[in-house]
């Protein structure tokens, strides 16, 4: 998908960080946004900003890991928008804590909001997709977490992982249609991420600095790059059909010493 003019998008997270960055870029070459957020004082004011801009930004209040809701969502878009030709799969939280000191209610979180909501996004917009004449592009946020493992992410890497995984499946399922797909795998950026644990369903887990990944805020404000770079390679790589967005080159031997050792224990089936 090259050419965002008369086209329409729905995007998760899109009330701030690399949702709202991505809604602003396309939005400013012509694409008509609905942004989708479970936060409602953040998704006013995205979509305020956006129209003072000129955007025709759009947004609806949406927790992406209830799939009524969701479903309810989509169809209201569609019923306003008529079709949608770009799904930003992109709404997505973290935990940092250690396997055997991790509540079941943080697994079921991050496992709903990062994988099934992007399940539920291209199973209730992807038959749309498909039966219009246009192109058409399902880009899935996933993370570096999606390809190297560090300690105290379970959640985080079992599910980026398998946003990977799924895009891979959605890439060939859909290669011979009109539909794109693509995978972000930034490595830091400089956004919210690390207060996710603000929208946990459960209250006292909210206000709890434990359950986010508050101890990485520092490290993402002074390392991570700025969005406006990854939304940059994620619009060129829609253009020229690259698959993975990768972000940040210092990290390759990280993924370059996991393929290794896949390798390497592949090597010792007789
Ligand atoms: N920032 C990074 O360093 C980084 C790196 C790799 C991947 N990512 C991924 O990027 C995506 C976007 O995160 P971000 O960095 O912009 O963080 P952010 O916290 O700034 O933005 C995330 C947005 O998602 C929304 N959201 C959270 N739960 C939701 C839910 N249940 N339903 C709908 N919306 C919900 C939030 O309200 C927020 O607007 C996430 O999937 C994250 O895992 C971020």
């Amino acid at each position: 998908m090259k050419d965002f003019s008369h086209s329409t998008g729905f995007l998760t997270g899109g009330a701030s960080g690399i949702g709202l960055a991505m809604a602003r870029e396309l939005g400013s070459r012509g694409m008509r946004v609905m942004l989708a957020d479970i936060e409602a004082g953040a998704l006013a004011g995205a979509e305020k900003t956006l129209r003072d801009e000129g955007i025709d930004a759009h947004g609806i209040v949406l927790d992406v890991g209830d799939p009524e809701a969701y479903a309810r969502a989509a169809e209201q878009t569609l019923a306003a928008f008529g079709k949608v030709n770009f799904l930003f799969n992109n709404a997505g939280v973290g935990t940092l804590s250690p396997a055997g000191q991790t509540p079941v209610r943080d697994w079921q979180w991050v496992v709903n909001v990062n994988l099934l909501g992007v399940a539920y996004g291209v199973e209730l917009f992807l038959p749309g997709m498909q039966a219009l004449d246009e192109p058409c592009h399902i880009m899935n946020t996933a993370s570096l977490a999606g390809h190297v493992a560090n300690a105290g992410f379970g959640p985080y890497n079992a599910t980026k992982f398998g946003v990977v995984g799924y895009s891979e499946c959605l890439r060939m399922e859909l290669a011979e249609s009109n539909v794109g797909v693509s995978v972000l795998c930034p490595a830091w950026i400089k956004t919210r991420i690390a207060h996710s644990h603000r929208n946990h369903p459960d209250a006292g887990r909210a206000n709890d600095g434990t359950a986010g990944m508050n101890p990485l805020a520092e490290l993402i404000e002074a390392e991570g790059l700025p969005v406006e770079t990854l939304i940059g390679r994620a619009v060129d790589a829609m253009a020229d059909g690259t698959f993975h967005v990768f972000t940040h080159a210092d990290f390759w031997p990280m993924v370059e010493e996991r393929l290794d050792r896949v390798r390497e224990d592949y090597g010792k089936v007789r």
